[in-house]
């Protein structure tokens, strides 16, 4: 197991871990025998045949060789899996992926659409139910941009439709001859990183798909047979309800926290996991997310000294960055000649110093590197102790009965 857990000002009271950790480890178990409804992330690493992956890179290989940008077009679920990993691990080995259709902006699709128009470009249209507004509108802009350069046939090739659901996406991929891929009914857009519509923009990209899914099934295999597997899933909800928090208060935030830029868009989908998963009923930690030291400069007065609502779940790296720079020797002490690695880690021990002292419940979540090993583990880690953490606060974590409300305002709208 690579991921560590620490933790400071988190106090639970010996017999009631022990409950909690009998409960969560329950929870696992029901997720595991497939009782609960959409649960087919759980067991999909260990399923996943080497044809399937085969397929997916066979189709990546086809994308590269014709292309030099894939404009993915998906949102939310059919988003955020894909554009995490491809911020974390790219290192410019396939083409450029560019996202679009996570939004009607149009000055920023036609960004996207003139930036890919530099090249040769393919397309990947992802969704599960088929029907989503922002995507079906957008992908017809991108579909008619490329209608105009490509022609139909071209265009059919160059096009790639990944959804779960009959309809306008299905039978336009049927009637033109498109490569489809789809995505299981028993898996939700936060939890489907691993489908198809995960891991297509990330082979395109040129990221070893194998070795991702390799780093989730070690997890599956190694990381939540321990006692204390499911304390991170136990810790949140037990700060929620306040009898962790050494003052006794509701933790009604949790704030992940990162060091590295690459980590962004993980948080982002952080995010949506745990904010879509828990937050219904009327229940729920709010989840945000902070880059530091950047944010510091903006939000640190808060953590420090403002209101006590929230605790830190900070997220870091264990391995020193691949590239470093020395700081030169005319720059005054006491930066002069040290790494630049060297002067973010006293930071990053800082950081955690001060808002422990300041009585901030703080949990330190530690992997490896990034790298696809770490990166297939700990979204896979992440995804069993929200679903863990969601069943232990007695909600559904898969579904999502609240985000219909504001689609029909916008039809009415319309
Ligand atoms: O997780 C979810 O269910 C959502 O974020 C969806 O993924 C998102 O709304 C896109 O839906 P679809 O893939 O059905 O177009």
């Amino acid at each position: 197991m690579s991921i560590k857990v620490e933790s400071a000002n988190v106090s639970i009271n010996d017999e009631y871990l022990k409950a909690e950790r009998e409960r969560a480890a329950h929870a696992y178990k029901d997720l595991q025998t497939g009782d609960i409804h959409m649960t087919g992330w759980v067991s999909l690493p260990d399923e996943i045949s080497d044809e399937k992956l085969d397929a997916i890179n066979a189709a990546a290989d086809r994308i590269k060789a014709d292309s030099d940008y894939l404009i993915v077009v998906g949102i939310g679920g059919s988003f955020l899996g894909a554009c995490s990993v491809i911020d974390m691990l790219d290192k410019g080995r396939g083409v450029k992926v560019l996202f679009a259709g996570h939004g009607f902006d149009p000055v920023e699709l036609d960004e996207t659409l003139k930036e890919a128009e530099g090249g040769d470009y393919s397309c990947c249209v992802i969704s599960k139910s088929g029907g989503t507004a922002e995507i079906i509108s957008t992908f017809g802009i991108v579909r008619e941009r490329m209608l105009e350069r490509y022609g139909r046939e071209e265009t059919a090739k160059r096009t790639y439709v990944i959804t779960g659901a009959d309809g306008y996406l299905s039978d336009l991929a049927k009637a033109e001859g498109m490569i489809t891929f789809g995505i299981p009914d028993d898996i939700g857009g936060r939890y489907s990183v691993f489908t198809d519509g995960g891991l297509l923009p990330i082979a395109a990209a040129g990221i070893d798909i194998k070795a991702l899914i390799g780093g989730a099934k070690k997890a599956r295999k190694e990381d939540f047979d321990a006692e204390d597997s499911f304390d991170y899933a136990i810790m949140r909800q037990l700060l929620n309800e306040g009898t962790a928090s050494q003052d006794g208060t509701e933790k009604t935030a949790e704030i992940y926290e990162f060091y590295d830029r690459k980590l962004v868009m993980f948080g982002e989908w952080l995010k949506q996991l745990f904010g879509e998963s828990e937050g219904k009923e009327g229940k729920g930690i709010i989840p945000m997310s902070l880059l530091f030291s950047r944010d510091l400069h903006s939000m640190g007065q808060f953590l420090q000294q403002g209101s006590p609502i929230f605790y830190e779940t900070m997220i870091r790296q264990e391995e020193d960055p691949e590239a470093d720079f020395t700081v030169p020797d005319f720059v005054p002490q006491p930066f002069a000649g040290m790494k630049l690695s060297r002067i973010e880690r006293s930071m990053e021990t800082g950081v955690t110093n001060a808002h422990v002292s300041a009585g901030t419940p703080v949990i330190t979540i530690y992997f490896n590197k990034l790298d696809e090993d770490s990166v297939g583990e700990m979204l896979y880690w992440f995804k069993v102790q929200c679903a863990v953490s969601v069943l232990l606060l007695g909600v559904d974590p898969f579904n999502q009965p609240g985000v219909e409300a504001y689609k029909s305002e916008m039809r009415k709208a319309l």
